[in-house]
């Protein structure tokens, strides 16, 4: 499945996760960007907005955020939360992050660029996200989050196991896929001496790495959100519905098992000044 397939099936659940993993790493990153009155900033993969709508409260009414994503239907989900929190500086867009050119309302280049958890999804990870630091003016702030080394991993190790009981070999293409996980872009940028070197090789100055330790409990609802609500859910499109509620209630008992009582969501945000 597309990675806009598997995002767009996720869009009923995946702000059940915002509150407890997306939002608080969205808003330390908007945070960490030292925004201010009046920016103009470009938040890419923006989801339903967890790093996207603290940036547009951030900007104020003179600043503007454009907040793009491939997953429309998530997109829709952030425009309802920025209507119902009366926010009209921000344009949710549905557009590929590596085809985005800056628009002629920003003549001098994005203030600032935001990406949360989303570089490894890009198809080319340093080519596409050096363009994307490129529309940025030289002097502006560049911010992003990863899931530090080990982060999700028990979570995501046991829910494979169980996925693979019923489908050995299931396509998926998140961070912490079995099939591609040696290669994928994330493991050159999951510890903070990684990220900021590669933050700093994408064309970054004045790197700083924060680490956001977030333990959540798993609690029955929280994993099974958390599958749902993330790329975790596109190795499920396969599956009828007795079998993914199979795979529920055998990754419940797994975690069990294996002693697994919360989740590292913990989280690496980044930011750096685009040098000139
Ligand atoms: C894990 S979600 C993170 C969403 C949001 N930033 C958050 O923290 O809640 C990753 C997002 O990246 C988006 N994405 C992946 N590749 C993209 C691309 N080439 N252009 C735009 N969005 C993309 C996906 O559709 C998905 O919504």
């Amino acid at each position: 499945m597309s990675v806009a397939g598997t995002f767009n099936s996720t869009s009923s659940d995946f702000d059940s996760v915002t509150p407890l993993v997306w939002g608080p790493a969205g808003q330390s990153l908007a945070f960490a960007l030292a925004l201010r009155a009046g920016d103009a900033v470009l938040d890419v993969c923006a989801g339903t907005g967890a790093s996207a709508l603290p940036a547009a409260q951030a900007v104020g009414p003179d600043g503007i955020v454009h907040a793009i994503d491939l997953a429309d239907d998530l997109l829709d989900v952030g425009r309802v939360k920025a209507t119902a929190a009366a926010l009209r500086n921000i344009d949710f867009v549905c557009a590929d992050a590596t085809e985005w050119e800056t628009p002629s309302s920003v003549p001098d280049g994005y203030d600032a660029l935001s990406c949360s958890y989303g570089i490894f999804f890009l198809p080319d990870m340093d080519i596409s996200f050096a363009r994307l630091v490129r529309l940025v003016r030289p002097g502006g702030r560049v911010g992003v989050t990863v899931w530090r080394k080990g982060a999700v991993e028990a979570f995501g190790n046991a829910f494979f196991d169980v996925v693979a009981r019923y489908a050995p070999d299931v396509a998926h293409n998140g961070p912490r896929s079995r099939s591609n996980y040696d290669t994928n872009p994330i493991r050159r940028v999951e510890t903070a001496d990684s990220l900021a070197e590669w933050l700093q090789s994408e064309g970054c100055s004045d790197v700083q790495v924060q680490e956001l330790s977030n333990h959540v409990p798993a609690t029955e609802e929280f994993v099974w959100n958390f599958v749902l609500g993330s790329g975790f859910r596109g190795a499920l499109s396969n599956f009828d519905e007795s079998t993914t509620l199979a795979i529920r209630r055998e990754f419940g008992e797994l975690l069990t098992e294996r002693g697994i009582d919360f989740v590292d969501a913990t989280t690496l945000v980044a930011t750096g000044v685009r040098t000139a």
